[in-house]
């Protein structure tokens, strides 16, 4: 399956995306974790994303759109792909369907988690991520580590994000209203949207996506 998982920042398109993509089999190829390894192995890419992303504002398209192409043409993307983060606005979304178009192949559906604003909000100011591998996701309150701190998958440290404060997090919203949503309608236009809400504990938002994707089928 092809997927694409939209919704605004903190509504759990990560924690969603690990999960399905082992149900799925399929790789998640999320772009904010792609900038964020660039930007932890220091290459020019991550220096410049960061500038970017510390603002809450999106990384230029040509750039954005080359990391995830490339992402895409790896071996273990042929047989599909979950893309979470990625189109994040309408040139991204044409973008996409022209790659795909070239490679003969369409999207299967297009996953929009809904969540109200004060939930994610909350769920942002208590993430808590690894340092070792940033698709390690934990909530202070929510989801907690065994050991404050400490990653129960790779026992790396936990940290807060650069961009989840407070003001950083009120402009990626406002980017998400302005830049992002309008791709909700653009994919609508392909009939290819499924809403689900995106809150409630995060196993039942699983078999939710799960259901809507097979309803889709
Ligand atoms: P990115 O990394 O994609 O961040 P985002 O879209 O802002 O989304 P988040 O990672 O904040 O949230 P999420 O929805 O994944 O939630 P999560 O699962 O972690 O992008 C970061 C930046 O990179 C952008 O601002 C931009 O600068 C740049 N960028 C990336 N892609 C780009 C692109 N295509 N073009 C240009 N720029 C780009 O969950 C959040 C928290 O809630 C966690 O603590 C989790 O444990 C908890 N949680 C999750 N589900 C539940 C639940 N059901 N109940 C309770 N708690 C939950
Ligand atoms: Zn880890």
């Amino acid at each position: 399956m092809r997927i694409v998982l939209v919704g605004p920042p903190g509504a759990g398109k990560g924690t969603q995306a690990t999960r399905l993509a082992e149900k799925l089999r399929i790789p998640h190829i999320s772009t904010g974790d792609l900038f964020r390894a660039n930007i932890s192995r220091q290459t020019e890419l991550g220096k410049l994303a960061k500038s970017y992303m510390d603002a809450g504002n999106l990384v230029p398209d040509e750039v954005t759109i080359a990391m995830a192409k490339d992402r895409m043409e790896q071996p273990d993307a042929e047989g599909g792909f979950l893309l979470d983060g990625f189109p994040r606005n309408v040139s991204q979304a044409e973008a996409l369907d022209e790659l795909l178009e070239t490679e003969g192949i369409e999207l299967d559906a297009v996953l929009d988690l809904e969540a109200p604003e004060d939930e994610v909000v909350k769920r942002i100011a208590g993430r808590r991520i690894c340092r070792k591998d940033s698709s390690h996701v934990f909530h202070v309150t929510y989801s907690p580590s065994k050991q404050e701190g400490v990653c129960d998958v790779c026992g790396g440290e936990l940290y807060q994000r650069d961009d989840d404060s407070e003001e950083t997090v009120r402009t990626r919203l406002e980017v998400y209203h302005t830049q992002t949503e309008p791709i909700i309608d653009y994919y609508k236009a392909q009939g290819l949207v499924v809403t689900i809400a995106a809150t409630g504990p995060v196993d039942e938002v699983t078999g939710r996506a799960l259901e809507a994707l097979k309803r889709d089928k």
